[in-house]
């Protein structure tokens, strides 16, 4: 087609949905909110798993979007010509409505239709489910693609390892049905098909026949009750496919960061292999940190969790500039960028500008401090080193007191053709964690250590945040549920409105005068009588037992809780509201986090 925006895909997407009657939703936060088995949001079906279980969807049984989507299991494989860690994806679902017969009449009508892609006919290849113990063979939907006009050579026939789509290992799921472009490659063989990976098929659309579910990991796979569709198409691979591109790296949301690499680097892009996959690494990794930071729900360098994820993107992409001799300060250029170029789809990037610029920029100097350090460590012990392993205690030795993820270490080695000894560095890990349990389990009553204290900082966070909202908005404001995870905390409050922008600033402010103040945290037991003369706050039944644990932050705070909690506020770091919304009636929800 030549010339195809992202922009003119999205939209016409959305609008041919909208005309069949669908509602376009938002896309939901990179962090899923109710699943704690996976660390982002992979799919545009990931935030609706509830609704294709049978939940009802407030807007409906037929909806599109465009949801954000980061997905890091493939990082290793970021620049080639197709793997990205964030991307966008275009979706569509019929809720227990229409099914099969019009999804593929939706789909050939949208990559066929005149006012839509247009693509001829011949150069489109799809491919249906061959059957199993499950499902059987889907002659129906083989029937459909043939009746409205895909050639019989071009539709094939593949078994569940290509045409069975589940998110994880539990969930809904059920056989689908890819569409491909064809391109001008030859076939690598008689049996050349969508199956290989040789490059003539390019996938651009997968229509899921969402009829089943897997209840409980290694479980059977059970009918659904009501059948649903869901469709994805991935936004960036089906430019490039359209457009005729070598690589997703010409498509419009990631072109002009690699010439700003051209520019940073005064290498040109396309001309040495080695140079063209340093700079897709930095652009895909520099895109994806942005859009992390810039969420809803906001995530920061950490060891842990989305903030290790979040960290080694930052730091690979600092690696790779290294390699082109762009200095990592000038990493910010690309964030700009970003931030310009998705903030009018993605509002919370504008309102998160600030703390995206300066969370990067804190990370790009952590590191930068420690890698200058390191890399003289590494040469020191790597110097003539020829043809053996790195022993495990020298990567250990790397990370733990250079900031090297052990991916780095083995990165650096294979430059000079080494190994390293990862079972061993994996043994050393494991003692450091020991002997980090061990040396602060003194540190306070029932001591805590590592990511237990980080948990430990939520829960006093939260006390802080009541306390301050009960400061301005009187005592009516009672504590309707917290929710903490290593990244964030999410609070529930008795509370009829919306708090203005001015309220939230005081009260965050207020929390943050707290922390600087440095008030011990004092744990006390006592029986529940006492608890209730002494003041604290809780909730006085019977479900504490007749010995309670009181919490007191000097006279901030006094609450009756089982912890566990930070020494002292001054540990809590910096405290930050993210958001504020309805939860239920007259019950607001606050999601804040804390960061160095
Ligand atoms: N959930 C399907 C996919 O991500 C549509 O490919």
């Amino acid at each position: 087609m030549g010339n195809v925006t992202t922009k003119f895909l999205k939209e016409k997407f959305i609008k041919f949905f909208k005309d069949k009657n669908h509602t376009q939703i938002d896309s939901a936060s990179l962090v899923p909110d109710n699943d704690g088995s996976v660390l982002f949001t992979t799919a545009g079906m990931h935030p609706l798993v509830p609704y294709l279980l049978g939940k009802e969807h407030p807007q409906g049984k037929r909806l599109c979007d465009v949801q954000k989507c980061v997905r890091t299991n493939d990082i290793d494989s970021v620049g080639d010509a197709s793997h990205l860690t964030f991307f966008e994806m275009l979706g569509s679902w019929s809720l227990g409505d229409y099914f099969k017969h019009e999804i593929v009449g939706y789909s050939y009508e949208f990559l066929t239709g005149k006012d839509y892609l247009n693509l001829p006919v011949d150069r489109l290849a799809v491919t249906v489910f061959a059957g199993d113990e499950n499902s059987p063979k889907d002659e129906e939907t083989y029937a459909r693609w043939k009746e409205l006009g895909i050639k019989e050579e071009n539709i094939y026939y593949l078994d569940k390892e290509h045409n069975w789509w589940q998110l994880g290992e539990v969930g809904p799921c059920g056989p689908d049905s890819e569409m491909f472009w064809i391109t001008d490659k030859a076939p690598c063989s008689k049996t050349c098909s969508p199956a290989c990976d040789c490059g003539r098929f390019m996938e651009i659309w997968n229509d899921v026949f969402m009829g089943f579910v897997r209840k409980s990991e290694g479980g059977p796979i059970e009918p659904l009750k009501v059948k649903n569709i869901d469709t994805g198409m991935g936004v960036e691979r089906t430019v490039c496919v359209l457009n005729g591109y070598k690589s997703v790296y010409e498509v419009d949301s990631l072109k002009p960061a690699i010439e700003i690499l051209e520019r940073l680097s005064a290498h040109e892009y396309g001309l040495n292999d080695e140079i063209d996959k340093a700079m897709r690494v930095i652009a895909d990794h520099v895109r994806t940190s942005t859009m992390i930071l810039g969420d809803e729900i906001a995530t920061t360098p950490s060891n842990v969790g989305r903030g290790y994820v979040l960290r080694r993107l930052i730091r690979r992409s600092i690696n790779f500039a290294r390699r082109l001799n762009i200095d990592a300060s000038k990493l910010l250029e690309l964030v700009d960028f970003y931030i310009g170029y998705f903030k009018d789809t993605y509002t919370c990037l504008e309102k998160n500008e600030e703390f995206i610029k300066v969370e990067f920029e804190k990370e790009v100097k952590k590191f930068s401090n420690t890698i200058a350090q390191g890399l003289k460590e590494f040469e020191k012990v790597t110097g003539d080193m020829t043809n053996v392993k790195i022993n495990g205690a020298v990567a250990f030795r790397l990370y733990d007191t250079f900031g090297f993820p052990l991916e780095l270490t083995v990165e650096l080695a294979g430059e000079k053709g080494l190994d390293v000894d990862i079972e061993e560095y994996n043994e050393c890990y494991k003692a450091h964690q020991e002997k980090s349990r061990t040396s602060s389990a003194g540190m306070f009553k029932g001591g805590l250590a590592g990511t237990d204290y980080g948990y430990a900082k939520y829960h006093t966070a939260t006390h802080l945040l009541l306390s301050a909202l009960r400061k301005f908005f009187g005592d009516g404001v009672l504590q309707r549920g917290s929710n903490i995870t290593l990244e964030r905390m999410r609070f529930d409050f008795s509370f009829d409105r919306k708090m203005t922008p001015e309220e939230i600033q005081m009260v965050e402010n207020e929390v943050n005068k707290n922390i600087l103040a440095a008030i011990p945290v004092v744990c006390e037991e006592m029986s529940l009588d006492d608890a209730r003369k002494s003041g604290a706050m809780g909730i006085f039944d019977n479900k504490y037992g007749d010995k309670v644990t009181v919490y007191t932050i000097g006279n901030v705070s006094k609450e009756i809780c089982g912890g566990p909690h930070a020494q002292n506020t001054k540990d809590l770091g910096y405290f930050k509201i993210q958001k504020e919304e309805s939860s239920s009636a007259g019950v607001r929800r606050i999601k804040a986090i804390l960061t160095d």
